[in-house]
Protein backbone atom coordinates (compact mmCIF):
# COMPACT_ATOMS: atom_id res chain seq x y z
CA UNK A 1 0.00 0.00 0.00
CA UNK A 2 1.54 3.40 -1.01
CA UNK A 3 0.43 5.21 2.03
CA UNK A 4 2.36 8.75 1.47
CA UNK A 5 0.67 9.00 -2.30
CA UNK A 6 -2.43 8.18 -0.85
CA UNK A 7 -1.67 10.84 1.86
CA UNK A 8 -0.55 13.56 -0.60
CA UNK A 9 -3.49 13.10 -3.04
CA UNK A 10 -6.33 13.40 -0.23
CA UNK A 11 -4.34 16.09 1.63
CA UNK A 12 -4.24 18.40 -1.41
CA UNK A 13 -8.24 17.75 -2.44
CA UNK A 14 -9.20 18.82 1.13
CA UNK A 15 -6.94 21.84 1.47
CA UNK A 16 -8.16 22.73 -2.01
CA UNK A 17 -12.07 22.65 -1.28
CA UNK A 18 -13.58 24.78 1.98
CA UNK A 19 -12.06 25.04 5.08
CA UNK A 20 -15.13 25.66 7.51
CA UNK A 21 -16.26 25.74 11.01
CA UNK A 22 -14.49 27.92 14.07
CA UNK A 23 -11.71 27.46 16.33
CA UNK A 24 -12.87 26.35 20.28
CA UNK A 25 -13.30 29.92 21.37
CA UNK A 26 -14.60 28.97 24.88
CA UNK A 27 -11.05 28.37 25.64
CA UNK A 28 -9.24 31.39 24.79
CA UNK A 29 -6.10 30.12 24.81
CA UNK A 30 -6.96 27.36 22.12
CA UNK A 31 -7.91 30.33 19.23
CA UNK A 32 -4.34 31.58 19.29
CA UNK A 33 -3.33 29.10 16.64
CA UNK A 34 -3.30 29.33 12.39
CA UNK A 35 -6.66 28.36 11.90
CA UNK A 36 -5.41 27.17 8.21
CA UNK A 37 -2.60 24.59 10.15
CA UNK A 38 -3.18 21.19 8.27
CA UNK A 39 -1.62 17.90 9.15
CA UNK A 40 -1.68 14.33 8.60
CA UNK A 41 0.76 11.58 9.90
CA UNK A 42 0.65 7.79 9.52
CA UNK A 43 2.84 5.15 12.02
CA UNK A 44 2.46 1.73 10.70
CA UNK A 45 2.45 -1.38 13.58
CA UNK A 46 5.50 -2.55 11.27
CA UNK A 47 6.94 1.09 12.26
CA UNK A 48 6.65 2.59 8.84
CA UNK A 49 6.46 6.67 8.63
CA UNK A 50 4.18 8.75 6.51
CA UNK A 51 3.15 12.64 6.78
CA UNK A 52 2.05 16.16 5.19
CA UNK A 53 1.98 19.31 6.28
CA UNK A 54 3.04 20.92 10.08
CA UNK A 55 2.95 17.51 10.82
CA UNK A 56 6.07 18.48 13.58
CA UNK A 57 4.20 21.43 15.49
CA UNK A 58 2.37 20.45 18.57
CA UNK A 59 -0.99 21.28 19.58
CA UNK A 60 -3.68 20.94 22.83
CA UNK A 61 -4.75 16.89 22.74
CA UNK A 62 -8.22 18.39 24.55
CA UNK A 63 -10.21 15.14 24.46
CA UNK A 64 -8.26 13.02 22.90
CA UNK A 65 -6.32 12.57 25.83
CA UNK A 66 -8.93 10.58 27.63
CA UNK A 67 -8.26 7.87 25.81
CA UNK A 68 -4.67 8.02 27.68
CA UNK A 69 -6.40 8.43 30.98
CA UNK A 70 -9.01 5.85 30.64
CA UNK A 71 -6.18 3.70 29.38
CA UNK A 72 -3.94 4.06 32.57
CA UNK A 73 -6.92 3.68 34.97
CA UNK A 74 -8.16 0.68 33.36
CA UNK A 75 -4.36 -1.23 33.73
CA UNK A 76 -4.42 -0.03 36.95
CA UNK A 77 -8.08 -1.41 37.62
CA UNK A 78 -9.37 -4.27 35.39
CA UNK A 79 -12.69 -4.43 35.20
CA UNK A 80 -13.67 -2.93 38.40
CA UNK A 81 -13.67 0.46 36.47
CA UNK A 82 -16.58 -0.68 34.56
CA UNK A 83 -18.97 0.03 38.21
CA UNK A 84 -18.45 3.69 38.07
CA UNK A 85 -19.16 4.57 34.52
CA UNK A 86 -20.74 2.90 31.37
CA UNK A 87 -19.31 2.00 27.99
CA UNK A 88 -22.78 3.12 26.17
CA UNK A 89 -22.50 6.04 23.23
CA UNK A 90 -24.26 9.39 24.96
CA UNK A 91 -25.83 10.68 21.96
CA UNK A 92 -25.54 13.81 23.08
CA UNK A 93 -22.75 17.13 23.42
CA UNK A 94 -19.40 16.65 25.36
CA UNK A 95 -20.21 18.73 27.33
CA UNK A 96 -23.94 17.97 28.15
CA UNK A 97 -25.08 17.78 31.63
CA UNK A 98 -28.84 16.36 30.70
CA UNK A 99 -28.31 12.25 31.01
CA UNK A 100 -26.99 12.54 34.56
CA UNK A 101 -29.89 12.95 36.34
CA UNK A 102 -31.62 10.31 35.21
CA UNK A 103 -28.32 7.88 35.54
CA UNK A 104 -27.79 8.71 38.91
CA UNK A 105 -24.62 10.53 38.20
CA UNK A 106 -22.95 7.20 36.71
CA UNK A 107 -21.83 8.71 33.42
CA UNK A 108 -22.72 6.87 30.14
CA UNK A 109 -18.99 6.31 29.02
CA UNK A 110 -15.43 7.63 29.81
CA UNK A 111 -14.89 10.30 26.77
CA UNK A 112 -18.03 12.81 27.44
CA UNK A 113 -16.26 15.48 29.64
CA UNK A 114 -18.88 13.67 32.47
CA UNK A 115 -16.63 10.34 32.05
CA UNK A 116 -13.77 11.97 32.13
CA UNK A 117 -14.02 13.91 35.07
CA UNK A 118 -14.78 10.49 36.94
CA UNK A 119 -11.70 8.99 35.66
CA UNK A 120 -9.59 11.62 36.76
CA UNK A 121 -11.31 11.27 40.03
CA UNK A 122 -10.16 7.45 39.80
CA UNK A 123 -6.44 8.14 38.49
CA UNK A 124 -6.63 10.38 41.53
CA UNK A 125 -7.04 7.90 44.28
CA UNK A 126 -4.82 5.73 42.95
CA UNK A 127 -1.76 7.83 41.72
CA UNK A 128 0.83 9.15 43.86
CA UNK A 129 1.07 12.56 42.31
CA UNK A 130 -1.71 12.40 39.53
CA UNK A 131 -0.23 15.39 37.00
CA UNK A 132 3.46 13.92 37.62
CA UNK A 133 2.60 10.23 37.15
CA UNK A 134 0.06 10.56 34.04
CA UNK A 135 2.90 12.97 32.61
CA UNK A 136 5.20 9.95 32.84
CA UNK A 137 3.02 6.99 31.60
CA UNK A 138 2.61 9.11 28.53
CA UNK A 139 6.45 9.78 27.92
CA UNK A 140 6.92 6.10 29.07
CA UNK A 141 4.98 4.69 25.90
CA UNK A 142 7.32 5.93 23.32
CA UNK A 143 9.99 7.23 25.41
CA UNK A 144 9.26 10.57 24.29
CA UNK A 145 10.31 12.93 26.95
CA UNK A 146 9.39 15.72 25.52
CA UNK A 147 5.87 15.84 25.89
CA UNK A 148 4.55 18.25 28.43
CA UNK A 149 1.23 20.17 29.63
CA UNK A 150 0.27 23.22 28.26
CA UNK A 151 0.06 25.53 31.74
CA UNK A 152 -1.53 28.26 29.45
CA UNK A 153 -4.27 26.15 27.91
CA UNK A 154 -5.11 24.51 31.45
CA UNK A 155 -5.24 27.94 33.36
CA UNK A 156 -7.29 29.66 30.86
CA UNK A 157 -9.63 26.66 30.70
CA UNK A 158 -9.62 26.77 34.01
CA UNK A 159 -11.35 30.64 34.46
CA UNK A 160 -13.76 29.70 32.11
CA UNK A 161 -14.97 25.85 32.78
CA UNK A 162 -18.14 26.38 34.40
CA UNK A 163 -19.94 23.42 32.44
CA UNK A 164 -17.00 21.52 33.67
CA UNK A 165 -17.43 22.64 37.65
CA UNK A 166 -21.43 22.28 37.12
CA UNK A 167 -20.95 18.61 35.90
CA UNK A 168 -18.33 17.80 38.56
CA UNK A 169 -20.59 19.44 41.65
CA UNK A 170 -23.30 17.18 39.99
CA UNK A 171 -21.81 14.16 39.81
CA UNK A 172 -20.42 14.31 43.05
CA UNK A 173 -24.23 15.15 44.34
CA UNK A 174 -25.02 11.48 43.82
CA UNK A 175 -21.30 10.56 45.40
CA UNK A 176 -19.69 9.69 42.55
CA UNK A 177 -16.99 12.18 42.60
CA UNK A 178 -14.82 11.22 45.79
CA UNK A 179 -12.21 14.00 45.99
CA UNK A 180 -12.76 17.29 45.73
CA UNK A 181 -14.17 18.99 42.82
CA UNK A 182 -11.35 21.45 42.57
CA UNK A 183 -9.14 18.86 42.48
CA UNK A 184 -10.52 16.34 40.13
CA UNK A 185 -10.92 19.79 37.68
CA UNK A 186 -7.34 20.94 37.90
CA UNK A 187 -6.17 17.45 36.74
CA UNK A 188 -8.82 17.63 34.16
CA UNK A 189 -7.65 20.42 33.09
CA UNK A 190 -4.26 19.50 32.62
CA UNK A 191 -4.80 16.10 31.07
CA UNK A 192 -6.67 18.49 28.34
CA UNK A 193 -3.50 20.52 27.82
CA UNK A 194 -1.25 17.56 26.96
CA UNK A 195 0.47 18.82 23.91
CA UNK A 196 2.07 16.48 20.76
CA UNK A 197 2.63 16.98 17.22
CA UNK A 198 0.67 14.56 14.68
CA UNK A 199 4.08 12.39 14.41
CA UNK A 200 3.89 11.98 18.30
CA UNK A 201 0.60 11.05 18.56
CA UNK A 202 0.34 8.28 15.98
CA UNK A 203 3.38 6.98 17.27
CA UNK A 204 2.09 7.20 20.80
CA UNK A 205 -1.41 5.10 19.94
CA UNK A 206 -0.04 2.31 18.29
CA UNK A 207 -0.27 0.77 21.57
CA UNK A 208 -4.38 0.18 20.29
CA UNK A 209 -3.07 -1.18 16.95
CA UNK A 210 -0.83 -3.53 18.02
CA UNK A 211 -0.91 -6.85 19.58
CA UNK A 212 2.28 -7.44 20.62
CA UNK A 213 3.11 -3.68 21.20
CA UNK A 214 5.79 -2.83 24.21
CA UNK A 215 6.50 0.33 25.61
CA UNK A 216 10.10 1.32 25.42
CA UNK A 217 10.47 0.06 29.14
CA UNK A 218 8.93 -3.24 27.88
CA UNK A 219 5.84 -2.60 29.53
CA UNK A 220 2.38 -3.48 28.16
CA UNK A 221 -0.07 -0.69 28.47
CA UNK A 222 -3.08 -2.80 27.70
CA UNK A 223 -3.82 -6.50 27.27
CA UNK A 224 -5.08 -7.79 23.79
CA UNK A 225 -9.21 -7.71 25.48
CA UNK A 226 -8.69 -4.27 27.23
CA UNK A 227 -7.54 -3.03 24.13
CA UNK A 228 -10.14 -4.36 22.03
CA UNK A 229 -12.89 -2.92 24.36
CA UNK A 230 -10.89 0.72 24.20
CA UNK A 231 -11.19 0.58 20.45
CA UNK A 232 -14.75 -0.39 20.46
CA UNK A 233 -15.61 2.71 23.07
CA UNK A 234 -13.74 4.72 20.43
CA UNK A 235 -15.80 3.60 17.69
CA UNK A 236 -19.09 4.17 19.37
CA UNK A 237 -18.77 7.06 21.63
CA UNK A 238 -15.41 8.86 20.22
CA UNK A 239 -17.03 11.65 18.40
CA UNK A 240 -20.27 12.09 20.51
CA UNK A 241 -22.95 12.56 18.80
CA UNK A 242 -21.29 12.30 15.60
CA UNK A 243 -19.97 8.92 16.06
CA UNK A 244 -22.21 7.54 14.28
CA UNK A 245 -21.53 9.75 11.13
CA UNK A 246 -17.72 8.88 11.86
CA UNK A 247 -18.05 5.42 11.72
CA UNK A 248 -20.67 5.29 8.70
CA UNK A 249 -17.96 7.61 7.02
CA UNK A 250 -14.58 6.88 8.08
CA UNK A 251 -15.14 3.24 9.41
CA UNK A 252 -12.46 3.01 12.26
CA UNK A 253 -12.17 3.35 16.01
CA UNK A 254 -10.87 7.16 16.85
CA UNK A 255 -11.26 10.05 19.12
CA UNK A 256 -11.39 13.64 18.26
CA UNK A 257 -10.64 17.32 20.50
CA UNK A 258 -11.76 20.35 20.45
CA UNK A 259 -7.91 21.63 19.78
CA UNK A 260 -8.64 20.12 15.80
CA UNK A 261 -6.66 17.06 16.33
CA UNK A 262 -7.83 13.42 15.21
CA UNK A 263 -6.34 10.12 16.29
CA UNK A 264 -7.71 6.69 14.26
CA UNK A 265 -6.70 3.03 14.54
CA UNK A 266 -6.36 0.69 12.07
CA UNK A 267 -6.38 -1.99 14.38
CA UNK A 268 -2.73 -4.34 13.25
CA UNK A 269 -2.27 -2.07 10.55
CA UNK A 270 -1.60 1.41 11.58
CA UNK A 271 -2.57 4.69 13.38
CA UNK A 272 -3.18 8.24 11.81
CA UNK A 273 -3.31 11.74 13.19
CA UNK A 274 -4.92 14.40 11.38
CA UNK A 275 -4.77 18.34 12.65
CA UNK A 276 -6.83 20.77 11.49
CA UNK A 277 -8.49 23.41 14.13
CA UNK A 278 -11.52 24.37 12.60
CA UNK A 279 -14.35 22.45 14.08
CA UNK A 280 -17.57 21.85 13.08
CA UNK A 281 -20.63 21.81 15.06
CA UNK A 282 -20.26 19.03 17.15
CA UNK A 283 -17.05 20.47 18.09
CA UNK A 284 -14.66 17.90 15.82
CA UNK A 285 -12.28 19.30 13.15
CA UNK A 286 -13.89 19.88 9.89
CA UNK A 287 -11.29 19.15 7.29
CA UNK A 288 -10.10 16.19 9.51
CA UNK A 289 -13.25 14.53 9.10
CA UNK A 290 -13.35 15.20 5.35
CA UNK A 291 -9.56 13.87 5.59
CA UNK A 292 -10.20 10.55 7.35
CA UNK A 293 -13.38 9.85 4.73
CA UNK A 294 -11.60 10.42 1.78
CA UNK A 295 -8.39 8.36 2.88
CA UNK A 296 -10.14 5.12 4.09
CA UNK A 297 -12.14 5.33 0.60
CA UNK A 298 -9.03 5.51 -1.40
CA UNK A 299 -7.25 2.84 0.81
CA UNK A 300 -10.01 0.52 0.69
CA UNK A 301 -9.02 -0.83 3.57
CA UNK A 302 -11.87 -1.64 6.45
CA UNK A 303 -12.09 -3.22 9.87
CA UNK A 304 -15.87 -4.27 8.40
O1 LIG B 1 -13.71 20.04 28.76
C1 LIG B 1 -13.65 20.58 27.66
O2 LIG B 1 -14.59 21.20 27.19
C2 LIG B 1 -12.35 20.43 26.87
N1 LIG B 1 -11.24 20.44 27.76
C3 LIG B 1 -12.33 19.15 26.06
C4 LIG B 1 -13.50 18.99 25.11
C5 LIG B 1 -13.19 18.27 23.85
O3 LIG B 1 -12.07 18.21 23.39
C6 LIG B 1 -14.35 17.69 23.11
N2 LIG B 1 -13.92 17.04 21.88
N3 LIG B 1 -14.18 17.20 20.74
Amino acid sequence: MDYQKIIDEVYHRVKAGENLGELAHYIPELTHVDPESFAVHLTSVTGEEYGLGSYQTRFSLQSISKVLTVSLAYKILGEKLWERLGVEPSGTAFNSLSQLEVDKGIPRNPFINAGALVICDILILHLKNPKEDFLSFCRSINNNQQLNYSEKVANSEKLVGYRNIALCNFIKSFGNIINEPEEVLDFYYHICSLEMNCQELSQTFLYLANDDFRSYDNDEILNMSQAKRINAIMQTCGFYDESGEFAFRVGLPGKSGVGGGIIAIHPNKYCIAVWSPRLNEKGNSYRGMKFLEWFTTETKLSIF
